[in-house]
């Protein structure tokens, strides 16, 4: 997009807005993003060209970690400004002949995104031209079953996402949705959650006067148990 200056305007999505909506050709057929994927949490993410090593590597880990998401009701979607045909050839390679990490014979499943026109990746901000201006960064955008954009990372071309990270990030919002809790640095399922602090003088009072089940280091930082089992049974269905 151009601005009165005729200078590029690189448009990027936020955080509680709903995610953009496209239509475009994938590996597993057409999809009409994110409608078709309603109901579901989804992963979206882009990878800066197909047959390239840091993105085989990524490629492995993600479908073999598919089934894993799936528990947890969330949909993996891949794009890059690659075409249909490559996007194939890649994903056959990448099954025939890549082993990761004793990760081998890998079929990628999720739908992988062509988008040769870079319509999609200019939409959601990963092109980033400091960064390239023809291939997208690594973007990771978490949607909600109801197609808000819950969460956004951006790696740059050299690093590759950590997935122990971006399942975290899925198994942390979900509990912040079903138990109307917050979670701390590195929270893990088992971890305390926090709760959101005291919006008036009177609820700070009573927090620190040892309500509930909470514990209050002070009026703003209050934290209580919730039971691994439960956070779990909340989220993934077997
Ligand atoms: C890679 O996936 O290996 C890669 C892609 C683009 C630039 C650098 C590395």
């Amino acid at each position: 997009m151009e601005n009165n200056n005729g200078s590029l305007v690189f448009t990027m999505p936020r955080i509680g807005e709903k995610a953009p909506e496209f239509k475009a050709v994938t590996t597993q057929g057409d999809i009409n993003f994110p409608e078709q994927l309603a109901g579901s949490w989804v992963i979206l993410f882009s990878h800066p060209a197909d047959f390239t090593p840091v993105c085989t590597s990524e490629f492995i880990t993600f479908a073999f970690l598919e089934e894993k998401f799936m528990k947890a009701n969330c949909m993996l979607v891949g794009l890059s400004i690659d075409g249909i045909y490559s996007h194939i050839a890649w994903l056959r390679t990448i099954k025939e002949k890549i082993e990761y990490k004793g990760m081998k014979n890998v079929e990628v499943n999720f739908p992988l995104i062509e988008d040769i026109t870079m319509e999609i990746a200019t939409k959601y901000g990963m092109i980033q031209p400091g960064e390239s201006s023809t291939k997208a960064v690594r973007a990771v955008f978490v949607i909600d079953p109801k197609g808000i954009i819950r969460t956004i990372i951006y790696y740059p071309l050299s690093l590759g996402r950590n997935f122990d990270e971006l399942y975290r990030v899925v198994i942390a919002l979900q509990t912040a949705d079903n138990f109307s809790v917050a979670t701390p640095a590195d929270w893990q399922p088992g971890d305390d959650v926090i709760i959101s602090p005291a919006g008036s003088c009177s609820a700070a009072k009573e927090r620190m006067e040892g309500k509930d089940d909470l514990v209050c280091q002070d009026w703003f930082f209050c934290s209580k148990k919730l039971d691994k089992d439960k956070v779990l049974k909340s989220i993934i269905k077997d």
